[in-house]
């Protein structure tokens, strides 16, 4: 009997060696994966760190393994613009994801994490056409941002020059304006609920990130540490939906097809219209497509903001070069973005802020629909791919000396902004390229003129240097960090 079972154990082993060693022979080499836990040991060190590491060694593609789930990375802007741009046909689905279906709990999967299909086309398209429609942007909708930068900027006084983290106020500030276009409201700074929902959602973000392993090993969820991880992020992402569903059933009770306030009411236009593949959709679409647009529409353009003011601190010559610009340029005007173009070293400063601190290193990951050939590498049909976003913002060729923080690599000798910049793609590129792009680009430059216009940040008296490395979950996050905003007489 024993010996049976040493027979079986063998054959076991045997099957599994062949087994992988023909699998990957279908992916792009890259670096040695060990049995079971793959390259995930390495990883643990910071994925967009260990990966510009392995892109020296391996090149622009390689393959590294998650667990037993071989991922393709896609590095520097010939590999990610041919795949994500030459073959977006190819190139653009999404893998399915434990934590993902585990905290969507809708039949719709809405935006972000739906496969290329044409239910996603549509429902991307209609999103954006009643975006556009409630100006999300454009300058019709520059009022409702001013404003919020104005509330943002008395919040900011209300400090007093006392150190405090800017976290929450950004986020309360930023996420006004999506709601205002979404949800057709705003709420004050100092409203309970609205506080709690956006400390949800960077908890959501920091526990997924800690939670990732479920992604490879879903059966981890049994260990009980890993499991209250999980439990925390499902807890997130249930109140988060519970608070979309109130205002969408709000919008249902009062929904006038002559009246359209805002974009629930266009998706519930859609449907009442019977929009052909909207309506075939999983009634509860709408809530995944909402809660998808409110949070991306928060997190991303907020912590970008935190970035700013982190590295305004740490470079107060660049922080003087700014305010400079602004004094001259707009002197006590109100910021608007039909005067961008008079700003351009302030327009590059944004700029370069999303270049060093990308976001999104790895923007989301996508998934390949059929076989392609990608510079030379054959990626099969069904692979989980990471483009690397990271890698082209560090890229020597195009920035000389990356990690030096420095806006005029935006600028041309004139100090005009440049026209043109090749290996930056902060939104990514392709059919799933970022559907907020014009609207944080509006945002981003309206928050950061707005307060740079008011205001001399600082570090409190004896504060350590703020770390730049930043945390890696769904996004890349500054540490938590307090800051002095001094207003300028
Ligand atoms: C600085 C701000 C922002 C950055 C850097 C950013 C970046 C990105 C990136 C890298 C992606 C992944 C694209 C891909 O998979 O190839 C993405 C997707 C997306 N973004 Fe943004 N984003 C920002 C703001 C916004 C805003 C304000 C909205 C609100 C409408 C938004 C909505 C979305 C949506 C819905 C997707 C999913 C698109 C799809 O799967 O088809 N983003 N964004």
């Amino acid at each position: 009997m024993e010996l049976l079972l040493l027979v079986a154990l063998a054959l076991l082993g045997v099957y599994l060696y062949v087994e992988n060693v023909w699998l990957r022979r279908k992916y792009p080499p890259g670096p040695r994966a060990w049995p079971i836990v793959g390259n995930l040991r390495d990883l643990a060190r910071g994925q967009h760190r260990v990966f510009a590491e392995w892109q020296l060694k391996y090149g622009d593609i390689f393959t590294v393994w998650l667990g037993s789930r071989p991922a393709v990375v896609l590095n520097g802007q010939d590999a990610v613009k041919e795949a994500l741009q030459k073959h977006g046909d190819i190139f653009s689905s999404r893998p399915g994801l434990f934590l993902w279906r585990r905290t969507i709990r809708t039949k719709g999967k809405g935006i972000v994490t739906a496969p290329y299909s044409p239910e996603w086309k549509e429902t991307r398209k209609v999103a954006l056409t009643w975006l556009n429609t409630f100006g999300a942007g454009k300058q019709s909708l520059e009022p409702t941002i001013v404003q919020e930068a104005q509330d943002l900027v008395q919040v900011f006084k209300d400090k007093h020059g006392q150190p405090f983290d800017p976290t929450v106020p950004l986020s309360i500030a930023v996420s006004n304006v999506i709601c205002s276009v979404v949800f057709g409201r705003r709420f004050n700074h100092d409203n309970e609920r609205f506080s709690r929902v956006m400390e949800l959602v960077s908890r959501y973000i920091r526990l997924s990130a800690s939670a990732q392993a479920l992604n490879v090993y879903p059966i981890l969820r049994y260990i009980p540490s890993v499991r209250r991880k999980m439990e925390g992020v499902v807890t997130c992402a249930d109140e988060n939906r519970s608070f979309v569903i109130e205002i969408i059933q709000e919008h249902s009770e009062t929904f006038d097809p002559n009246n359209i306030r805002d974009v629930i009411d266009g998706f519930l236009l859609e449907e009442h219209r019977g929009n052909r593949i909207l309506s075939e959709l999983p009634e509860d679409n709408i809530i995944n497509v909402i809660r998808n647009l409110f949070a991306a529409g928060t997190d991303t353009t907020a912590t970008t903001l935190r970035w700013a003011l982190l590295y305004l601190v740490k470079n107060p010559d660049v922080q003087r070069k700014v305010q400079d610009e602004i004094d001259v340029k707009l002197g006590k005007q109100t910021p608007s973005m039909l005067l961008r173009e008079h700003l351009p070293y302030t327009e590059a400063t944004i700029r370069e802020v999303q270049r060093i601190r990308t976001i999104a290193p790895s923007s989301l990951p996508h998934e390949t629909t059929a076989p392609a050939t990608i510079l030379g590498h054959q990626i099969p049909a069904g692979t989980f791919l990471v483009p690397n976003l990271w890698s082209l913002h560090m890229d020597p060729k195009y920035w000389p000396d990356p990690e030096r923080f420095d806006p005029t690599r935006f600028l041309e000798a004139d100090g005009q902004l440049a026209p043109r910049t090749e290996s930056f793609l902060p939104f990514s590129t392709g059919p799933r390229r970022c559907l907020g792009e014009q609207l944080a680009k509006f945002e981003l430059f309206i928050f950061f003129t707005s307060l740079l216009q008011q205001f001399t940040f600082k570090l409190p008296e004896g504060a350590p240097p703020p770390d730049t490395q930043g945390i890696c979950g769904i996004v890349l996050s500054p540490r938590p960090f307090q800051i002095c905003a001094i207003p300028r007489v």
